[in-house]
């Protein structure tokens, strides 16, 4: 089966792609690079041996988004395109309604159009079930107000497919991902942000390799097993997985389903930096720092449906996931290295 995977250079894009040639499927890309590297392609190849298509292009463009359908008839659509930066979102509210929603619309409209494609993966986010009133998560806890824009986007998108499949008959899955982690097994893909990464992981891998000082751990005064903020870390490589069996569970013609993806089981941050330690064998340097404004003390995904009705179950641990974060956060500073190295050579040879 051929699949569309919006946003497939970027950090969850690329490993699914991995994961999705890996199980046979045929995948074309479009991407925009706006958070992303041309470079995650030749990842790809490396680890896969395929160098799927590739159009880079806005999804907005409903032009070329049209061309794009005409030329390759996807049969299936995993949307992962759109910004993610909660804090980002509340600075510049619209830039996010407009591409988080008007994405959505462009791929909603060819789909509409092009009847074959009938099937659509939406990366949605436990930020939909906003301040628990219990833990663990499970899909029927409320749906709160979103505390921010990115988060108000997640809840609008999760409304709006559900209102079109009722009328064309799509067949959706709304994934619901708690804090994806880690990086892929050989080290060749990873998350790695321009700037201060706004999530602990990536945060924590440059402390790793010198490029920044120090973590500020935000608070450790919550009411949770050693007062630090608790979340459910999943390994980016098992949510990749969570999206194949998502597209096989979409071919038995479901309509909309509804599932978490995370692995059941809450990490607090100075857990998650001890089992950095240990995978790696070194010192993280940090530091207790205030509470983060509009944090929560703890959250963690029920998993009890994913298992039952997609056959999900993490095959990694936290520790894999520091194991391999540091190997590509190395990797990473090594390519940014040569890279650096030939520009000065270029500017010797002017
Ligand atoms: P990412 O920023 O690494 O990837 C998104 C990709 O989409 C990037 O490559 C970017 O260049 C591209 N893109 C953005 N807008 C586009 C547009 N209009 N047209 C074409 N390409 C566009 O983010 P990620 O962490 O891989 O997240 C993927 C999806 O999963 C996002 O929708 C995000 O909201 C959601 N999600 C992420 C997390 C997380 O913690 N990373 C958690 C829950 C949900
Ligand atoms: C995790 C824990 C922090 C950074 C966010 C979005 C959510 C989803 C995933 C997209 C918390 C602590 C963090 C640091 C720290 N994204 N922390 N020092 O806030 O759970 O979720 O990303 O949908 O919507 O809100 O993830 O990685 O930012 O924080 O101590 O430098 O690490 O306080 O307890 P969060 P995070």
């Amino acid at each position: 089966m051929k699949v569309l995977v919006t946003g497939g250079l970027g950090y969850i894009g690329s490993h699914t792609v991995t994961t999705l040639i890996e199980n046979g499927y045929e995948v074309v890309i479009v991407d925009n690079l706006s958070n992303s590297k041309i470079e995650v392609l030749d990842s790809i190849y490396a680890i896969t041996g395929v160098r799927p298509a590739f159009y880079q292009f806005d999804v907005r463009d409903e032009q070329k988004l049209d061309e794009l359908f005409e030329k390759e008839t996807p049969e299936a659509i995993i949307h992962f395109a759109g910004f993610k930066a909660v804090g980002e979102s509340c600075q510049e509210p619209l830039m996010y309604y407009e591409n988080n929603l008007g994405s959505t619309f462009s791929i909603l409209k060819m789909m509409k159009k092009y009847k074959v494609c009938n099937k659509i993966v939406f990366s949605s986010s436990a930020t939909v079930y906003g301040v628990p009133d219990s833990v663990p998560l499970t899909e029927s806890s409320p749906i709160k107000e979103a505390t921010n824009p990115y988060g108000q986007t997640k809840i609008m998108i999760e409304k709006i497919l559900t209102d079109f499949a009722k009328v064309e008959g799509t067949n959706v899955a709304l994934l619901r991902y708690f804090n994806p982690i880690g990086a892929h097994t050989t080290g060749l893909l990873g998350e790695d942000p321009n700037g201060l990464p706004n999530n602990i992981f990536p945060y924590l891998n440059k402390v790793a390799v010198g490029a920044l000082p120090i973590l500020n751990v935000f608070g450790d005064d919550y009411e949770t097993v050693d007062g630090t903020g608790v979340r459910d870390y999943i390994h980016v490589m098992d949510l990749a997985e969570g999206h194949v069996l998502a597209l096989k569970k979409l071919e038995q013609d479901c309509g909309v389903f509804v599932c978490n993806l995370g692995t059941g089981k809450g990490t607090s941050v100075l857990e998650l930096v001890a089992a950095y330690e240990q995978a790696n064998d070194i010192k993280i340097n940090y530091q207790i720092a205030p509470r983060r404004a509009g944090d929560i003390a703890e959250n963690y995904a029920g998993t009890e449906k994913a298992k039952n009705e997609l056959g999900f179950e993490c095959k990694y641990s936290i520790k894999d996931a520091c194991g391999d974060g540091y190997r590509f956060q190395i990797y990473s500073l090594f390519v940014q290295r040569i890279k650096s190295k030939n520009r000065e050579k270029e500017v010797v040879q002017e």
